[in-house]
């Protein structure tokens, strides 16, 4: 019987992930088969155990289910007891579920990708939610001279800031406390999803300095129009996308696919 893997989620009809998994399994060679599973809100551990029962080796998990997912698994790595969330499910060969999070390695390999160096630079994060968490612990590895988180909720900022605060210099606080320019920002916030823009002030792009979004759509997001203008360098979570998906495929499959052909297939679907 082929493998089975899928993407649990809801929404998840529009999701790239058996795109970009059925890219990276003709690319490799490897037979499996890779679905959208659409999971009603209450029913994620019955759907993940339905899905084992017919042969699934292992999934994605996406909103809202990464905590539940967390809490589901047998074992969970570093990484994922560090976001409090799984993105990754793996049968072991014990038939135990194994839980890790490639999100915030994703996130650190895209940046790798473009050349965005962290060592030394000042780094603003907006949003405090679970995928700034998430992305945390390896940011602060790159030795940034420091990170910022702003939140809408500033007890939110300053709480996350002070669980990753033996990582290295880290902060947070809300929007108003916002200061000096930084050489990148992360908009890690759901806000672009609504069209919103985060209450951002003038003047926080240093020169060269990079905008990143964890979201993307077929339009620039709100944020990356907002500092297009404000002259930094812009990128999108689709990179971040197809690195933690190439990640969750190593865990599988124990080979580690080409991301740059993949890339550029989705590039093709966006308007720009
Ligand atoms: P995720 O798992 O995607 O990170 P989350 O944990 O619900 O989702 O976090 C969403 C983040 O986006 C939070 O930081 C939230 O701010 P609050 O903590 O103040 O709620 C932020 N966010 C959502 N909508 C926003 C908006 N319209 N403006 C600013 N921040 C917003």
């Amino acid at each position: 019987m082929t493998d089975r893997y899928a993407v649990l989620g809801n929404p998840v009809t529009h999701s790239k992930s058996p795109l970009i998994h059925a890219e990276f399994a003709h690319q490799t060679g490897e037979a499996m088969e890779y679905t959208a599973i659409e999971v009603p809100q209450d029913e994620f551990a019955s759907a993940w155990q339905a899905f084992a029962a017919q042969g699934g080796r292992g999934a994605n998990v996406t909103v809202p289910f990464k905590e539940e997912a967390f809490a589901l698994c047998d074992t969970t790595s570093h990484r994922a007891k560090r976001a409090k969330a799984v993105n990754t499910l793996i049968v072991g060969g014990n038939g135990r579920l194994y839980g890790d999070n490639t999100d915030g390695v994703g996130l650190a390999r895209d940046l790798e990708y473009h050349r965005v160096v962290l060592k030394d630079k000042r780094v603003l994060i907006l949003g405090a939610g679970g995928a700034v968490r998430g992305a945390l612990e390896p940011l602060l590895a790159e030795m940034p001279s420091e990170i910022v988180i702003a939140n809408r909720t500033a007890e939110k900022a300053t709480s996350l800031a002070r669980d990753f605060a033996d990582l290295g210099n880290i902060s947070g606080g809300g929007y108003d406390a916002i200061d000096g320019e930084f050489d990148l920002v992360i908009n890690g916030t759901s806000a672009s999803l609504k069209g919103d823009l985060p209450p951002l002030p003038e003047g926080i792009f240093a020169k060269g300095a990079w905008a990143y979004d964890m979201m993307y759509d077929v339009e620039p997001t709100v944020f990356l129009q907002w500092a297009g203008p404000r002259g930094a360098k812009l990128l999108d979570g689709l990179g971040m996308l197809v690195e933690q998906a190439a990640e969750a495929f190593f865990l599988w499959r124990n080979v580690r696919p080409k991301t740059a052909p993949v890339r550029e297939i989705l590039r093709q679907s966006l308007n720009y």
